[in-house]
């Protein structure tokens, strides 16, 4: 079953299309990876599926069910712009004011699973206000996990965060799926950080999904190469492009695509007069797909 399924969405403002004929499938269990460029309709999307906004035509399916169905709508949990948080209010009042909106039975209890899922159980009595941007947005997180949420929707949710916050961040997304069995859709312009922890990917484009693929599909597809090291750089470089179609200089290494046998590179280098003294194989990550694919799309 599908967690997401989306069909045909549309979504203009003052005639001008946000989201545009947008298809879109999520499969349960997923950590979904939202990609576009700015305003290309991601975060638009997912207020869409989260209710806040009204779409013009299309369909939008949640674990099989049309999103309305209030049974399905009680199973969506989301962090959007912000926690919209009470900021003099400690983090537990905060939780406490939304467990008791949410109509949630064993709030202490359900306040202290959350908390302990965002590793935040020591800070409940700090005030909203007080709490570093990294807690806010775990804070957000929280929220959006009480009443146990089967899909959990969030909108750049590592933005601003420093190196330790995106790690504490990381793991929690994590431990949701894995432990909470939870689904979760998450958009993010920090892509290094994205392909750390997601399973699949949709790669949006003036509000069209231009591909969704699978993190072990992508693997399979990325473009290999090889990074070598000589004495000689701008001769080796020049010698290699003879050869080879595609030799590019990138942090320190010369890298030869679409080769993955390191043999082939040291022997055609040394016959060349240039003897390698480092030499690795590789495969392009998340951001050069991306930015390869969206250069095609500019060509088409
Ligand atoms: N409430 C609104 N009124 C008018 N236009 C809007 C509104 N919300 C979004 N838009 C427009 O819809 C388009 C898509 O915006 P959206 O915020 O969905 O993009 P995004 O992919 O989330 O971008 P970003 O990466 O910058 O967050 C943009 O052109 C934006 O200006
Ligand atoms: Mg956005």
């Amino acid at each position: 079953m599908n967690a997401i399924e989306i069909r045909n969405l549309s979504k203009s403002f003052r005639g001008l299309y946000a989201v545009d004929k947008l298809n879109m499938t999520v499969p349960v269990g997923a950590i979904y990876g939202f990609i576009g460029e700015n305003g290309s309709g991601k975060s638009t999307t997912e207020k869409l599926i989260c209710g806040h906004l009204v779409p013009d035509e299309g369909e939008i399916k949640l674990f099989g069910r049309d999103y309305t169905d209030a049974g399905v709508r009680v199973r969506v949990g989301a962090l959007i712009e912000n926690a919209g948080c009470f900021p003099s209010s400690s983090v537990w009042d905060n939780l406490m004011m939304q467990a008791i909106n949410l109509g949630i039975e064993n709030r202490a209890e359900e306040i202290e699973r959350v908390l302990k899922i965002v590793r935040m159980e020591d800070s409940a009595h700090i005030k909203f206000k007080s709490c570093s941007l990294g807690m806010k947005q775990r804070i957000g997180i929280a929220m959006a996990l009480l009443g146990d949420p089967a899909l959990l929707i969030l909108d750049e949710p590592i933005n601003g965060l420093d190196t330790d916050g995106m790690r504490i961040m990381r793991e929690i997304l994590i431990d949701i799926t894995q432990k909470y069995g939870c689904t979760v859709l998450i958009s993010s312009h920090i892509l290094g950080e994205l392909e750390k922890i997601a399973t699949h990917y949709g790669i949006i484009r003036q509000g069209r999904m231009i591909q969704e693929i699978s993190a072990k599909e992508m693997e399979n597809r990325a473009r290999v190469f090889v990074s070598v090291k000589t004495e000689d750089m701008k001769g080796a470089k020049a010698a290699l492009k003879k050869q080879f179609d595609n030799v590019r200089e990138e942090e320190e290494y010369l890298r030869v695509y679409d080769v993955d046998d390191t043999e082939t590179i040291v022997e055609y280098l040394y016959k060349n007069g240039h003897v390698v003294s480092e030499i690795k194989k590789n495969k392009i990550g998340l951001e050069e797909y991306y930015i390869e694919l969206m250069s095609k799309k500019e060509e088409e």
